[in-house]
C-alpha cells in the first residue's frame, strides 16, 4: 500500500512540476522593484514641456519584460521638492497594458529641486528616487535657454528630420524683404495667412484675410519656444487655410509659406498640425485626446477586437461618401457612419441616418481602423497609430509632417485613394492575423518615438533654424505688426536664473 502511495504522489509531483513549465503558467509575471526599468525625458530637469512625461517597464525578478498589465495599481510616484513646503504638481500614472506605463505629471510652479519617487509596495524601483538638480522650470516660465545647441542638446532632438531637408531643399535662399512685398500680394486677398517677425526673441504679427482665428495654435507655439530658446530672429507666412496654397512649379518664383498640411502638387514648408501642436501644449489642460491619454485607452487586447473595420467622422470629402455606401452594402466588413453632415446635401437613404458621436478612445474595440482624407488630410493618424489597431491609410496627396517616414506594409496597410481595394484588404487583414497585429504595433512604436511632445518643439525649432540661416536679407518688425504678448503668470510667477537675452551683449 505504501509503495502505491509512493508512486502515486511521485505522478502527482510530476504532473505539478510540468503544469509549472506550460507558458502562460509562469509564476513570475510580478514585477522586480530592482529589475524594473525606467526612462524618459521626464526624469531631466532640463527637459520643459508642458506635461512631462517618463516611462517604466515592469520586468520580473529573472529579467524578463512582463507583456501584459501587472495592475493599474502597481507603480505609485510621488514628486516631491526638499526645500518647498508644497508642490503643485499633478501626476498620473497611465497603464499602456502592455507591461509598460506611463507616467506624466504638469507642473503649475518653478521648483528648486525635485524627487521622483517611484516605489513597488513601499519599495524604490530602479534607480528610484530620480533627482532633478533644479531650477526646474515649469511651462508657463519665460526662461529661454540663450543658446539653441545646448537646447537642442538638453532636449536629445535628432540631428534632422527629412521632411524639413525636403521642404528647404526648394528654398535656396529666403529673401524676407521680397516676401513682406509680394506674399500678401499674391495670396492676403482670398486666404487667411499671419505674418509673424521673432526679433530678440519676441513675437509680432499682421493677420491678413477674415478667419485668421486659428493664429491662436501658433502664436501658442512660438510663445512657449520662446519661453524655452531663443529662436533666431526671422521673418515668416503661415498659412491659417486647410488647404495648401504655394503650387508654381519649383522652377518658377515660389515663396515659401508655413501650413499645417502638404501636398504632392504644393510647395507649402509643412509643420505639425495644429491639431497635434494643441494636444502637446495642452496635455492636462484642455484637451483629453493627447498622444498620451490615446495611449492609456487602447481598447481590448488585440485577440478580443472586433474584426469589422471602423471609421467615423464627417461628411468633408466625397469618398468618405463612398466609404458609408460601401459599409451599408457590406455591414460585416466594415462599420462607417456619419456623426455629422456639413459639406454635401444629406441624402439619408443613401448614407445613412447620423450616428451618435464614438468616443475616440472607443475605436480601438476594433481591429481595423480606416484612415481617410478630409477637407485635407485626416488629423487623427497620430492618435490612431498611437492606439494599438492596424491603420488602413488611404493613399493620398496629402500628408502631414511625419507621413513621408511611414512605410505601407511596416507600419499601415494602404488603401487606394478611389477604396477600390478596401474590402480585399480588410479581407487579407482578416486572413494574415498575426502579420496585421506586428503592422499594428510597429506602427505604435513609430507614434511612440516619433510623435509625442518632446519631438514636435524639436521639429519647430529645427524648422525654424534651417528657415532662419536661409534669410539673405533682414528679419524686420513690419509696419502693422503687433507684439503677441507671453501670458501673464501672475499666480505662480518664476525668478529665471539664466542668462537673459541681449544681457551679455
Ligand atoms: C524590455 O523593455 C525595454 C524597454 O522598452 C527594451 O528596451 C528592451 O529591449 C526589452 N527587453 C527585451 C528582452 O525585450
Ligand atoms: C462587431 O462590430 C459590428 C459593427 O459595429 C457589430 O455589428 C458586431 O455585432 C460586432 N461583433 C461582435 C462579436 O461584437
Ligand atoms: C504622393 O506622393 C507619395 C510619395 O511620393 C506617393 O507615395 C503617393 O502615392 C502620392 N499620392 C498621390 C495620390 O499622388
Amino acid at each position: 500500500v505504501f509503495f502505491f502511495l509512493y508512486i502515486y504522489i511521485y505522478i502527482l509531483r510530476t504532473i505539478m512540476a510540468n503544469l509549472h513549465e506550460l507558458p502562460g503558467a509562469q509564476a513570475d509575471s510580478v514585477p522586480s522593484a530592482a529589475k524594473t526599468l525606467v526612462w524618459g525625458p521626464g526624469l531631466e530637469a532640463n527637459i520643459v514641456l508642458p506635461a512631462r512625461f517618463f516611462y517604466i517597464q515592469a520586468v520580473d525578478s529573472s529579467g524578463r519584460n512582463l507583456t501584459a498589465s501587472p495592475g493599474e495599481k502597481t507603480f505609485e510616484v510621488k514628486i516631491v521638492s526638499p526645500v518647498e513646503e508644497f508642490t503643485r504638481i499633478w501626476i498620473q500614472v497611465l497603464d499602456r497594458q502592455d507591461g509598460s506605463f506611463l507616467v506624466r505629471y504638469r507642473m503649475y510652479a518653478t521648483y528648486t529641486d525635485l524627487y521622483i519617487h517611484i516605489l513597488l509596495k513601499n519599495k524604490h524601483v530602479a534607480n528610484s528616487p530620480f533627482i532633478l538638480n533644479g531650477p526646474v522650470y515649469h511651462e508657463g516660465c519665460d526662461c529661454p535657454q540663450s543658446s539653441g545647441s545646448v537646447w537642442e542638446t538638453h532636449m536629445h532632438c535628432p540631428q534632422s528630420f527629412p521632411q524639413i531637408d525636403r521642404d528647404l531643399a526648394l528654398y535656396a535662399s529666403v529673401d524676407p524683404e521680397r516676401n513682406a512685398q509680394e506674399i500678401p500680394q499674391r495670396f492676403g486677398q482670398r486666404q487667411s495667412l499671419c505674418h509673424y517677425t521673432v526679433k530678440s526673441n519676441k513675437v509680432y504679427v499682421k493677420t491678413f484675410g477674415e478667419h485668421v482665428g486659428f493664429r491662436i495654435f501658433m502664436d501658442s507655439i512660438l510663445l512657449s519656444l520662446t519661453r524655452k530658446v531663443q529662436l533666431p530672429d526671422m521673418e515668416f507666412f503661415v498659412n491659417l487655410g486647410d488647404w495648401p496654397l504655394e503650387k508654381r512649379k519649383p522652377t518658377e518664383k515660389i515663396h515659401p509659406i508655413f501650413s499645417w498640411c502638404g501636398s504632392n502638387n504644393t510647395r507649402d514648408i509643412v509643420m505639425p498640425t495644429y491639431d497635434l501642436t494643441e494636444s502637446v501644449l495642452e496635455t492636462m489642460g484642455r484637451v483629453s485626446l493627447d498622444m498620451m491619454s490615446v495611449q492609456a485607452n487602447t481598447g481590448p487586447p488585440w485577440p478580443e477586437k472586433n474584426a469589422t473595420a471602423f471609421w467615423r467622422g464627417r461628411d468633408s470629402r466625397q469618398e468618405r461618401l463612398e466609404l458609408v455606401k460601401l459599409s451599408r452594402a457590406h455591414p460585416n466588413m466594415i462599420d462607417a457612419a456619419f456623426t455629422n453632415f456639413f459639406f454635401f446635401k444629406h441624402d439619408e437613404s443613401l448614407y445613412g441616418p447620423l450616428v451618435k458621436h464614438v468616443s475616440f478612445f472607443d475605436f480601438f474595440k476594433y481591429k481595423y481602423q480606416i484612415n481617410i482624407d478630409g477637407t485635407v488630410a485626416a488629423y487623427r493618424l497620430p492618435y490612431l497609430l498611437a492606439g494599438d489597431s492596424v491603420v488602413l491609410k488611404q493613399d493620398s496627396s496629402y500628408y502631414e509632417h511625419f507621413y513621408n517616414e511611414l512605410r505601407p506594409w511596416e507600419h499601415y496597410i494602404p488603401i487606394r485613394a478611389d477604396l477600390g481595394d478596401l474590402l480585399e484588404k480588410i479581407q487579407w487583414a482578416r486572413d494574415h492575423d498575426e502579420e496585421v497585429k506586428k503592422i499594428a504595433l510597429t506602427g505604435q512604436q513609430f507614434a511612440r518615438n516619433h510623435l509625442m511632445g518632446d519631438r514636435v518643439f524639436c521639429y519647430y525649432y529645427k524648422l525654424f533654424q534651417e528657415y532662419a540661416k536661409r534669410q539673405v536679407t533682414e528679419p524686420n518688425i513690419r509696419e502693422g505688426m503687433e507684439l503677441v504678448e507671453q501670458p501673464s503668470d501672475d499666480l505662480f510667477p518664476c525668478s529665471c536664473h539664466r542668462t537673459r537675452v541681449g544681457d551679455t551683449k
